[in-house]
């Protein structure tokens, strides 16, 4: 190689820095000005590709073609830095030339409601509170004593498969009903004893009316003389508060382990007022829950149907709402109280179901899919 190859090689090097500054300024943004830096200076860019001949040209003229290219490279660099300086400037003077209408009304802001499950479970726990009860919770994970045994349910009794029951590690369980903080108060000390427990039970259940967890409130009352009259007369007012005053209820023979004698609780239906007669009033108490197919906005409420009776009991004129009884001597005997000196009741509803006869809601699902137009209707 001569020395008109490195004059050549110069002017080259120097034509590109030019052809460069001629690019650059039609770029707009940072990546094209980025990409463009590489296809000069990139280790496969233009000005890389001249210097591979470098090796072939003679020492002594190696360093004015060196000098060539940090020339080149500099002044690509500085064109690079002078461009994104002046995209930089444009979009601030862009910024500050935007006009704020400070006037417009601000949005509303939005706020949240509370779920009809802890409306529900508040209200009850209100009514309980105002009769002198106490509001008492335990833990989800139970041994088996404190939800069976304890309560004159053996492990051979029948009864362990009326809730069919989930097994976790260590011998415990999910507890099926909430009654074991009925045994955890009454072991913690002596009568009496007036509590309602409230918590969400798990039992192996899943269906369009049963969900696998949901949520209970249970009532214990223990002391000296507590008879079945003030288990109907406490029942009573818990549904005239709950659902209307002048309703009645009703108690039908039943069986649990740990009551005796045993009774499921109706209330007259609030809606008819116990007649099962529907009388053409609109629906507009029920809350609606928003269609399964696709979107769209809440379906209305299917009104009364004169001639095929109230809508809420199915033209029955009663509502069921839960269990009760006496409690068991076995169970007293289980904490070590006296059975010959004290006597107790118990009864125990499902919070959801009671939220559905409240708020006449259909689908049990609604209270579980967190659908905010559904939600939005408990203000
Ligand atoms: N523990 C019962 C259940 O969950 C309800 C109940 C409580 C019944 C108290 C009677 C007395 O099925």
């Amino acid at each position: 190689m001569s020395s008109a190859d490195t004059s050549k090689l110069i002017a080259e090097l120097d034509r590109l820095a030019g052809e460069f500054a001629g690019e650059i300024g039609g770029l707009a943004t940072e990546e094209e000005i980025r990409n463009a830096q590489a296809r000069y200076l990139g280790k496969k860019g233009k000005v890389s590709d001249l210097m591979k001949a470098l090796g072939k040209l003679p020492p002594a003229e190696r360093p004015a073609v060196g000098e060539a290219a940090n020339r080149a490279k500099s002044s690509i660099e500085r064109a690079v830095g002078e461009r994104l300086a002046a995209l930089a400037e444009a979009s601030l003077s862009a910024d500050l030339a935007r006009v704020v209408d400070v006037t417009l009304p601000p949005r509303g802001a939005s706020l949240g409601t509370l779920h009809p499950l802890t409306l529900v479970r508040r209200e009850i726990e209100e009514i309980f509170l105002g009769l002198g009860f106490a509001v008492r919770t335990g833990p989800w994970i139970e041994t088996e004593w404190n939800n069976f045994d304890a309560l004159n349910t053996p492990p051979d009794h029948p009864a362990r498969d009326m809730q069919d029951t989930f097994f976790v590690e260590g011998g415990r369980i999910l507890r099926s009903h909430t009654s074991p903080v009925q045994i955890r108060t009454m072991l913690a000390g002596p009568p009496p004893i007036r509590i309602v427990a409230p918590g969400n039970v798990f039992r192996r259940d899943d269906d369009a009316t049963h969900t696998p967890m949901f949520p209970q409130m249970e009532g214990l009352y223990v002391d000296k003389d507590v008879s079945f009259a003030d288990l109907k007369g406490t029942l009573l007012h818990f549904v005239q508060r709950f659902f209307g005053p002048n309703l009645g209820i009703r108690l039908r023979p039943s069986y649990f382990p740990f009551t005796e004698p045993s009774a499921e609780v109706d209330a007259a239906c609030y809606l008819c007022a116990g007649s099962g007669q529907s009388r053409g009033e609109p629906a507009s108490s029920a809350r609606r829950v928003p269609s399964r197919e696709g979107p769209g906005t809440l379906p209305g409420v299917p009104g009364q149907i004169d001639g095929r009776g109230c809508r809420l009991c199915k033209g029955s004129g009663w509502i069921e709402i839960g269990g009760s009884g006496m409690v068991h001597p076995n169970v007293f005997r289980a904490v070590g109280y006296d059975p010959e000196t004290v006597t107790g009741f118990a009864f125990g509803m499902g919070l959801s179901r009671m939220a559905m006869l409240k708020y006449e809601v259909d689908d049990l699902r609604a209270f579980y899919e967190h659908d905010a137009r559904f939600l939005a209707q408990f203000r």
